[in-house]
């Protein structure tokens, strides 16, 4: 099933709508603690806290769409609560290991170096395809009329991509070859989140 499809069979049920909100909140949420994570004790900057916040402002404004929907749904990140949460919680963690992989191999790095690498790579790819989901989904929001929105997210993703590209301008004048390695792992390692989600959506039947 394309990932439009998908989509719209998602927002057609409250119950799966609510949970795919809840999923985007949790994978902002990650995002987030993640970014944090990769802070340097002392060095971190402006750009890195302000990237750090709007994830978090993320996670919070997607959580509080779903009250939209209903308040009584997913208040919490129980793995009831978010769609095909496996394959969800994999995702994140198995980009940041692969990368984490393929960037020591490339670059001899130090721990501390490593870390804010895998920000970089890890984080750019992330926002491509945040900008490729959120057009997405709120093309269909429009579509359907729906009281929920995520246009605001789509302008901060937008910046934050210019962002993550002129951090790696800096870090490396041949980042490019590698920022599309770790593209690569992150396709396929999202192809399997939304093949994950699919056949939930297809096994279970929602009220
Ligand atoms: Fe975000
Ligand atoms: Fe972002």
């Amino acid at each position: 099933m394309e990932f439009y499809q998908l989509l719209e069979k998602i927002v057609q049920t409250n119950e799966a709508h609510a949970r795919w909100l809840n999923t985007l909140s949790f994978m902002e949420n990650a995002g987030a603690r993640k970014i944090s994570a990769c802070e340097h004790p002392f060095k971190v900057d402006l750009i890195q806290l302000k990237h750090a916040a709007e994830e978090h402002r993320h996670a919070y404004y997607l959580k509080k769409q779903i009250g939209k929907i209903s308040p009584e749904l997913c208040k919490n990140y129980r793995k009831e609560e978010l769609l095909a949460p496996v394959a969800t919680r994999q995702y994140l963690h198995a980009l940041d290991i692969k990368a984490c992989r393929y960037l020591q191999q490339v670059f001899s790095l130090t721990k501390e170096e490593l870390k804010y690498a895998a920000y970089l790579f890890v984080t750019y790819a992330i926002e491509v395809r945040a900008d490729e989901l959120y057009p997405v989904y709120q093309e269909i929001l429009t579509k359907t009329s729906s009281k929920i929105m995520v246009k605001s997210i789509i302008l901060e993703e937008e910046g934050h991509l210019e962002e993550m590209i002129s951090q790696l301008n800096e870090f490396s004048d041949d980042w490019q070859i590698h920022a599309e390695e770790i593209l690569s792992i992150e396709k396929e390692l999202h192809e399997q989140w939304i093949k994950a989600i699919a056949e939930e959506i297809s096994q279970v039947r929602y009220a």
